[in-house]
């Protein structure tokens, strides 16, 4: 295309209003929230960036295939229709649907770790290191080290540490039943791995005779910057270097309420029968049989028709597009980013932004609750509040104080983006009268989502 707008693929057909707050209005909802945005009633919130999982908006393509979806027990069509996309976007023989992301992850985790097992990953997420740890088993990330720091440029900051790996399996081998790889690398900032590094590690898992799993949940937006970055991929399909990733490994586990374009839903796949039977069995005891794994007929429809849609190029373009747009408009107002901008998410580096703030006054929450006070805007801390609190009751900073910015699929406008950028943009010229907070009440697991915050 000739002309520089990237614009959105799509045209609206059914549109759902937002609802405008006052500041005032603002100001007494967050009270009443313990100044914790998790607490706040989403009708209250004017742009919602805490998620890009479940929020996206379906195609009128999904919405007609879910009214013709077969609610079948056993064998439903719908199921027969989703196994038939997975196999041909994966090549895994074995397709387990499940009803979210982390259901796979526990299923797969119960069925094959035990106390002493070792994980690496990338980065494991939160819930995919807590199903690890709940087997006694132990989670490793081996990002590359330009993967652990915020300003540094690279193009495939998602990467494994492939000598750090290798230490891993000549030392500890015999306790590693598999490795996974996150793609894209969310707990590492939305950032991508690479078909070379993917084989890299692929050949460690050869050599050590080890599965490799990937969390798939962003697999479209790493194989498009695979596409846009990595030598000698411009002319590929989005699709076939998606399909390579996939060849890659011997199975994944997918949250299929990122890049499945659906509200709900997940899969476990993989190659090997013997784990996949354990995987079956384990699924009937919690999520359902092993033909709708937890989810209706109609999400098994969605899931389908998303993962579909998710590869096409004039829908990657303007996903991946847009959330730079928003990384470059705060690099703009002078706001320090998660340098280059990942698939789904700006990450703020509050920390760097609010000095004045130490880590244990969580800038995170400060930056997250002056967003929402400012214009509406909910974001996430992802820091010392989420990660901070140790098993035995002791709390330091986390390594990184940020918020993160998530994009929804399909659903917010360029002009939405616009505003989002007005509205961090106006806290951060007012940073230096941004104040940190203390907690005033916690649980003891998983603080984030039920914290009571005081400003000091
Ligand atoms: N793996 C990754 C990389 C994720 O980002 C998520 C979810 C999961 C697994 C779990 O999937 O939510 O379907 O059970 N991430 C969401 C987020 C919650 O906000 O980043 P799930």
């Amino acid at each position: 295309m000739p002309f520089r707008t990237t614009i959105e693929p799509f045209r609206i057909k059914s549109v759902e209003a937002v609802k405008f707050t006052t500041r005032t209005e603002r100001a007494a909802r967050l009270t009443e929230a313990g100044f914790n945005v998790f607490q706040l009633h989403a009708d209250d919130v004017l742009i919602d960036l805490l998620t890009d999982s479940g929020t996206g908006a379906m195609s009128s393509m999904q919405w007609a295939a879910m009214i013709q979806a077969d609610e079948s027990y056993a064998g439903s069509r719908s199921f027969y229709r989703f196994r038939d996309v997975v196999a041909d976007l994966t090549g895994f023989a074995h397709i387990i649907p499940t009803h979210q992301g982390r259901a796979a992850e526990r299923i797969l985790f119960h069925a094959i770790l035990h106390a002493g097992d070792v994980v690496p990953n990338n980065n494991h997420f939160d819930t995919t290191r807590a199903n690890i740890e709940v087997e006694g088993a132990e989670a490793i990330d081996l990002v590359i080290p330009e993967g652990r720091q915020p300003a540094t440029l690279h193009p495939f900051k998602g990467n494994v540490d492939l000598a750090a790996l290798e230490q891993l399996l000549d030392t500890r081998g015999a306790h590693i039943p598999l490795v996974m790889v996150t793609v894209t690398n969310n707990s590492g900032g939305g950032q991508p791995v690479s078909l070379e590094n993917l084989r890299g590690v692929r050949r460690l898992c050869d050599r050590f005779k080890k599965l490799l799993f990937l969390d798939a949940c962003r697999f479209a937006e790493n194989a498009w910057f695979i596409k846009t970055r990595e030598a000698g991929q411009q002319d590929r399909t989005p699709k076939a270097i998606a399909q390579e990733m996939f060849s890659l490994a011997d199975g994944c586990t997918m949250s299929a309420k990122k890049d499945g374009l659906a509200n709900i839903g997940g899969f476990l796949a993989m190659n090997d029968p013997q784990w996949a039977e354990a995987a079956r069995n384990a699924l009937i005891l919690t999520e359902g049989f092993p033909t709708y794994g937890g989810l209706a007929g109609y999400d098994l429809e969605a899931v389908a028709r998303g993962l579909e849609e998710v590869t096409e190029e004039p829908y990657l373009h303007y996903r991946i597009r847009s959330t730079a747009y928003l990384g470059e408009t705060l690099v703009a107002a002078g706001v320090p980013i998660i340098q280059p901008p990942g698939g789904h998410a700006i990450y703020i580096d509050a920390r760097a932004l609010l000095p004045q703030v130490p880590p244990l006054q969580y800038p995170g929450i400060a930056l997250v609750n002056a967003l929402y006070l400012e214009g509406g805007v909910r974001g996430v801390e992802i820091g010392t509040v989420m990660f901070g609190l140790h098993p035995d009751g002791t709390e330091h900073p986390d390594a990184m104080d940020l918020v993160r910015l998530a994009i929804p699929r399909r659903v917010y406008t360029q002009s939405h983006i616009d505003y989002v950028g007005e509205v961090v943009s106006a806290v951060a010229a007012r940073r230096d009268t941004l104040r940190g907070y203390r907690i005033v009440k916690a649980p003891a697991a998983l603080r984030h989502f039920t914290a009571q915050f005081a400003p000091l």
